[in-house]
């Protein structure tokens, strides 16, 4: 598109209609139209999505798939699923939906079917997790498998670690998952420090093989392991790897026998999917790993066949986009009100972050909206304990997702109930708030019951909610595989969405360079006694903090 979005008619509409809607507070909304409810929630795949909390009426709707189709949203869905090369800066296509193309149909990339390869390597990945389940893939020593320790970073790691840790109840009795990130020795070392040796499998996780913190880590869990076999020829029992390039994972010195293979068409922070979801099919088997896939394959079809006003991820979209580009929000809590979806924020944090985080059009053109907020959130119950103040009575309009599940993976008696009533208080009092009036009564009603009358009138502004925070709510049953493979698409859809509509690639991230070339460039000057002379070219702050570690 040669034209910003931004000006466009649709937008100057969206602009003007922003500014009659900010100044209604949300509870007029309601108190407006009684039916806000059963107009601006819909039932599909699972989920109940509740909208109606947002700051929309239904000609705000209508301007929003006014948007999605000047964006021509429709071709860009039938683009993406279709092998186009839409990945426009690296001529790649984005497949991770062929990944759990479960009915199997041909997907051509440069005219090539790609589901006999996936097929075989999803083969593949069910013997490798079968024999270490069932105890026939045995350690150098002969002992069966019983702790699993995924090396990688970014995608290799976050969806992983993230889906490993939701579907806890599902895991194997014997097996254990660690997960191992930051180049930061301790990360390494604390995690060795539980295990055996003799019974530890090490899943190296690299989309590329290159990248520094994975392949440190992984020679040090190496050294680690033949350390204490004493052996060499222990790696080829303790060791696999997930990767696009083979030479690499040879040089390693992993026999490409036990490598897993992933192509360049799968993004890292969309790659869960792929054998990277290796150490998640280890921990629940690959039927289970297999219903993860089904349910995103569900989710896939309701996103590519249904109206646009039913759908899914373009409702959740169109509501970030006119929050972002027309309220102007800097940031999005995310609040998963079901304990298993602890890692969600942070997993969500790369998907929508390193996808949207551009300031460039698919054209190179300088973009003059807001695009991607900050996203950010935790757990419900322990947010409320700690950053929730903030939310309440802070100065910054924040919408929030709550995602809530009714059951738990565990029942303990009352927990389930106290969990649902304080996401339904939030999302409430968030959106309600309450008045100097309503204050005012409260504090009356205290004083009746012998409270300090003139403590309570000086406390009113501090009791004062505002209120007019806006939520949307996304209820489901209970979190199985495919139920997560769906909540998972649903926000991976919704990032690109927002992509059609802002018109950006999110499936580079060519922001995640200038750092590590520098890390690159200062790293020699750590490794060794610095001359204190050499020019590194950079500025006077960083040279003198390079002096100051290097002499300590
Ligand atoms: O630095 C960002 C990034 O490139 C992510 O996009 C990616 O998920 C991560 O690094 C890890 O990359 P790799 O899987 O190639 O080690």
């Amino acid at each position: 598109m040669n034209t910003l979005i931004s000006h466009t008619p649709i937008w100057a509409k969206l602009k003007t209609h922003q500014q009659y809607i900010a100044q209604q507070h949300l509870r007029d909304l309601f108190a407006l139209d009684p039916k806000r409810f059963d107009k601006f929630s819909i039932e599909a795949e699972g989920f109940l999505l509740d909208y109606s909390k947002n700051y929309i009426t239904d000609e705000t709707v209508n301007l929003l798939l006014e948007l999605a189709n000047k964006v021509q949203l429709e071709e860009s869905i039938n683009r993406l699923f279709s092998g186009e090369k839409v990945n426009n800066t690296e001529q790649r296509a984005a497949l991770h939906t062929a990944l759990r193309n479960r009915s199997n149909t041909p997907i051509k990339v440069d005219g090539k079917d790609v589901m006999p390869e996936i097929n075989k390597v999803l083969v593949k990945m069910q013997q490798f997790t079968e024999q270490v389940r069932n105890a026939e893939w045995r350690g150098y020593t002969g002992k069966p498998i019983e702790s699993i320790v995924n090396i990688g970073i970014g995608g290799s790691d976050l969806g992983p670690a993230m889906v490993t840790k939701a579907l806890t109840a599902y895991h194997h009795p014997r097996l254990k998952a660690y997960f191992v990130s930051n180049v930061d020795a301790t990360h390494l070392s604390n995690t060795l420090a539980t295990l055996d040796p003799e019974t530890t499998l090490f899943i190296i996780a690299s989309k590329t093989f290159t990248t520094q913190e994975t392949l440190l880590n992984a020679h040090s869990a190496r050294s680690w392991l033949v350390k204490h076999l004493g052996n060499e020829q222990a790696v080829a029992k303790h060791f696999v790897a997930i990767s696009t390039a083979k030479q690499k994972v040879i040089e390693f010195g992993i026999n490409p026998i036990n490598m897993f293979e992933f192509w360049d068409w799968v993004g890292g922070r969309y790659s869960l999917w792929s054998a990277i979801g290796l150490p998640i099919a280890v921990m629940i088997g690959m039927d289970k790993f297999e219903e993860l896939l089904d349910g995103a394959h569900k989710l896939d079809q309701h996103f590519k066949n249904t109206d646009l006003a039913n759908n899914l991820p373009t409702l959740f979209a169109l509501l970030e986009v006119w929050y972002s580009s027309f309220f102007g929000i800097k940031t999005q809590a995310v609040l998963p009100y079901d304990y298993s979806l602890e890692l969600f924020p942070a997993y969500l944090q790369q998907l929508a972050m390193e996808s949207l985080g551009k300031r460039v059009t698919r054209e190179g053109r300088n973009i003059d909206y807001s695009t991607c907020p900050i996203i950010w959130g935790s757990a419900g119950n322990n947010g409320q304990h700690a950053f929730y103040q903030l939310l309440h009575q802070g100065t910054q309009l924040i919408p929030a997702d709550f995602i809530i599940a009714i059951d738990s993976q565990n029942d303990l008696n009352g927990h389930q109930d106290a969990v649902l009533s304080n996401a339904l208080a939030q999302a409430h009092a968030l959106m309600m708030g309450r008045t100097a009036n309503e204050t005012q009564l409260e504090a009356h009603k205290l004083k009746q019951e012998d409270k300090h009358l003139e403590q309570l009138i000086n406390q009113i502004p501090h009791r004062v909610f505002p209120g007019d925070q806006p939520s949307n709510s996304l209820v489901y049953q209970k979190l199985t595989p495919s139920i997560l493979g769906k909540l998972i698409a649903l926000y991976e859809h919704k990032v690109f969405v927002e992509s059609v509509c802002w018109n950006i690639n999110p499936f580079d991230q060519w922001g995640v360079e200038l750092g590590k070339q520098v890390a690159n460039m200062l790293l020699p000057a750590l490794s060794s006694p610095m001359d204190t002379n050499i020019n590194l070219g950079v500025d006077s702050s960083t040279l003198g903090l390079l002096k100051y570690i290097s002499k300590n």
